[in-house]
């Protein structure tokens, strides 16, 4: 398409083969803010970046409208699709029974294909309207209902990687809702694997992922054959690790070690391969984890309920570990990637400070510094691409055109711009402004791939 034909409101439904005029933010590292001020971004015919110049010619070029603000678009580590359908509920018991009395119930549902579909649809709808261009997805057990949360994210356009869940151990998992044997959740994941690898028009947009759902619900041999699928397909993985005191403890009686040892036992600690919470991971499991290049989708919310305790963030991020967030649908009330920062934010200033007046400030906290809201974006945006190994969250040459547009000055939003924040001056304290007041009102664009997923802005 050429910039030279198309105009306004339509030419930002496809930006593919344009040249953008724009304003925004951007973290390629961590704790690094770089603004745009009218700047030009190009984009190739397959909506890779081809060039990003802050004083480029800006002849022909389509402009974002008056009050837009490009970000690249939020990357979730953490989600479970299914449980969408029971965001916002059942948060009133530990982890273990959780499990046990809502959530086993509710996937195995998923056995429905049509229940599935309206669930993944709603979900996938949702996440892209809050902005959030990629995700890393658990499903349910069943094949036919993962496969279709996997076309769902193609047809919608977010850039997605889904696994099968592999659970086959008696012991934890219900009759009703287990993979019947080590073999067949093997080969389940493996006809998922195939299956979007196969699918049509798949250009780097949806990926599939070896899913142990977390030790304690599979065996030794499925956990073996999981590893060695991956070794073999070279697909990405996904678990949870010690999540919670029930969690580890358990892992450490069957196990004799800890969840990363178990893990990296079993090759599944290596790159490409994240792991949801960690709030129990101690200073060696983190080593352990940043050694073999694995990677920590940090779900504050979660936690709250399931944990018992708050992540060592800046630990992690001192030993280079790759560290994105994750909402934890339903583990955590919200799919919005936003309060999930603020969360992460604010988790980290309670671990550094501590919660107890009555002990002296020296002694109330952890020692662990916070995070601020210039590594909280980074987090959100280009720490999840990282932690991937995908081209996504900053916009750099060859990476993918994954962003969201952000209207300051929308009324029925929850950003309201004031004299003051008009300066000239380079300023990332709006960003800051940004990543607290924004809601879904305010996200007026969502691409990826350079094609707007926003159903309110097409054409
Ligand atoms: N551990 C095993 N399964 C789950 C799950 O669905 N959610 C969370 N938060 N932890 C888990
Ligand atoms: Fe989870």
């Amino acid at each position: 398409m050429s910039s030279a034909t198309i105009t306004g409101a339509q030419a930002l439904g496809d930006l593919r083969g344009c040249k953008l005029l724009f304003s925004g933010f951007h973290a390629p590292e961590l704790g690094r803010i770089e603004e745009f001020r009218n700047a030009i971004l190009t984009l190739g015919d397959d909506g890779t970046i081809l060039s990003v110049e802050h004083d480029g010619d800006t002849e022909g070029a389509v402009p974002l409208p008056e009050g837009w603000v490009l970000i690249p678009g939020l990357v979730d580590l953490h989600v479970h699709a299914p449980q969408y359908a029971q965001l916002g509920t059942a948060l009133d018991v530990p982890l273990e029974d959780w499990l046990q009395t809502y959530t086993f119930p509710l996937e195995a549902r998923f056995a429905d294909l049509d229940y599935a579909a309206e669930v993944y649809s709603a979900l996938i709808d949702d996440m892209l309207a809050l902005g959030t261009t990629t995700a890393l997805h658990f499903a349910t057990i069943h094949v036919p209902a993962t496969q279709k949360l996997a076309e769902i994210c193609l047809a919608k356009g977010q850039r997605a990687l889904v696994g099968k869940v592999a659970m086959d151990d008696p012991v934890q998992c219900p009759p009703d809702y287990r993979d019947s044997t080590a073999q067949d959740a093997v080969d389940g994941t493996r006809a998922v694997i195939d299956h979007i690898n196969g699918l049509p028009d798949n250009n780097g947009m949806v990926f599939p992922v070896v899913t142990p759902r977390f030790v304690p619900s599979c065996t030794d041999a499925c956990l073996e054959g999981l590893g060695k699928l991956a070794a073999e397909t070279g697909a990405h993985i996904q678990s949870h690790i010690s999540e919670s005191d029930w969690q580890h403890g358990y892992v450490k009686d069957r196990c004799g070690c800890s969840d990363a040892q178990a893990f990296e036992r079993f090759g599944l600690l290596r790159d490409n391969a994240v792991f949801a919470h960690g709030t129990h991971l101690s200073d060696s499991d983190l080593d352990l984890m940043a050694q073999n290049g694995a990677a920590v989708a940090h779900c504050p919310l979660s936690n709250v309920y399931f944990s018992g305790a708050v992540f060592p963030l800046r630990k992690a991020l001192e030993r280079g570990l790759d560290v994105g967030f994750g909402s934890d649908v339903s583990g955590g009330p919200t799919a919005s990637m936003w309060e999930t920062a603020r969360m992460g934010i604010s988790a980290s200033r309670i671990r550094e400070s501590g919660v107890e007046a009555a002990k002296p400030v020296e002694r109330r906290g952890s020692g662990d510094k916070r995070i601020d809201f210039r590594e909280a974006f980074y987090i959100a945006t280009r720490g999840g691409g990282a932690a991937l190994g995908l081209p996504v969250g900053a916009f750099v040459q060859g990476m993918k055109f994954d962003a969201i547009a952000i209207n300051t000055l929308e009324p029925a939003g929850t950003v309201r711009i004031w004299p003051e924040d008009k300066t000239e001056a380079p300023n990332d304290l709006f960003l800051e402004k940004l990543l607290y007041t924004v809601s879904k009102s305010n996200i007026a664009g969502v691409w990826t791939d350079g094609i707007n997923r926003l159903q309110k802005n097409q054409g």
